[in-house]
């Protein structure tokens, strides 16, 4: 199975869950509880394998550090005034809806109490890495896996993996709203239906030039809505304004075939119209991958 970057957080090598990263402190992790989740991950999609809640642990909040909660607040104050006037609308209230506060650490439970009756989505904290099909087959039933460490105060800057500020900041205030919640879930679903390699490449371009990097047009303006840009001071500037980036029109089998790279700020970014167009192609997309599924059963094809 295809390791994929967009869905890589980092665990380390003796398979404890704990991520690699964030030495400095994990206490809201349970090391037991982690490492049975990461096995069970690490195995999604193989026989035995294949409920997405074994590979959810829980968040000990008791375990974020009063370093950690000031890390929270000082990501949150240096990128709110910037994203008031740039970030999408859906996204702005989107972080309204759920209560996103600057003043702590998101308890995932709360943001849950008031996401689920909005949308149906949940945020489940899992310890780390989740392949490729594991992640799909959680958000195909509308549960976002998430990364519940925060990054470290002397690397406030520089962030190689996700962590709770990119997860919950910068992903879920957008699955507050319904349309986007549907487009989700239908991705996830969709990703499901193929074992086909290339496939699940194009898939993973299609996330990353959206709900990693997407750029939208309101008010006759550009703003962005996807997570690496919102949850980044430094990236989210550079996609607004350095006169270098290839801001291209939406268009789904564009964004399929154009390959992106990770390691720096991104040169090509796609901008939707509105979140419809982005909903309505990839229910397209999904009925082109169920086709195919059709004609060419899953058993046949996997690797
Ligand atoms: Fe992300």
């Amino acid at each position: 199975m295809m390791r994929n970057p967009v869905f890589l957080a980092p665990t380390d090598d003796a398979g404890t869950g704990k991520p690699k990263s964030y030495s400095l402190n994990a206490a809201m992790i349970d090391d037991a509880q982690a490492g049975q989740a990461q096995h069970y991950a690490d195995h999604f999609g193989q026989p035995g394998y294949d409920d997405p809640t074994c590979m959810y642990i829980s968040q000990r909040y008791d375990g974020y550090t009063d370093e950690n909660q000031e890390t929270w607040t000082t990501l949150f104050d240096r990128q709110m005034q910037y994203l008031a006037d740039n970030a999408s609308n859906v996204w702005l209230s989107g972080a309204k809806a759920i209560n996103l506060r600057r003043d702590h650490i998101p308890d995932l439970s709360e943001i849950n109490s008031r996401l689920g009756p909005l949308t149906g989505w949940a945020s489940r904290a899992v310890p780390g890495y989740v392949p490729a099909q594991g992640f799909f087959a959680c958000i195909g039933r509308r549960e976002f896996p998430t990364t519940i460490v925060i990054r470290p105060k002397d690397s406030i800057d520089y962030l190689p993996e996700p962590d709770i500020f990119h997860d919950i900041f910068g992903h879920v205030p957008l699955h507050a709203d319904p349309v986007f919640a549907d487009f989700l879930q239908t991705y996830g679903q969709a990703a499901l239906t193929t074992n086909d390699e290339s496939h699940t490449e194009r898939l993973a371009r299609l996330f990353w030039f959206t709900v990693e990097f997407g750029l939208i047009r309101e008010d006759g303006r550009l703003k962005i809505y996807g997570s690496g840009l919102i949850s980044s001071p430094g990236e989210s500037r550079h996609a607004l304004e350095s006169p270098e980036v290839d801001r291209r029109p939406f268009d789904l089998d564009r964004v399929c075939d154009t390959a992106f790279e990770i390691d720096h700020y991104q040169p090509i970014l796609y901008v939707l119209e509105s979140f419809e167009q982005l909903r309505d192609a990839m229910n397209t997309y999904a009925q082109r991958l169920l086709k195919m599924a059709d004609e060419t059963p899953l058993s046949n094809t996997s690797s």
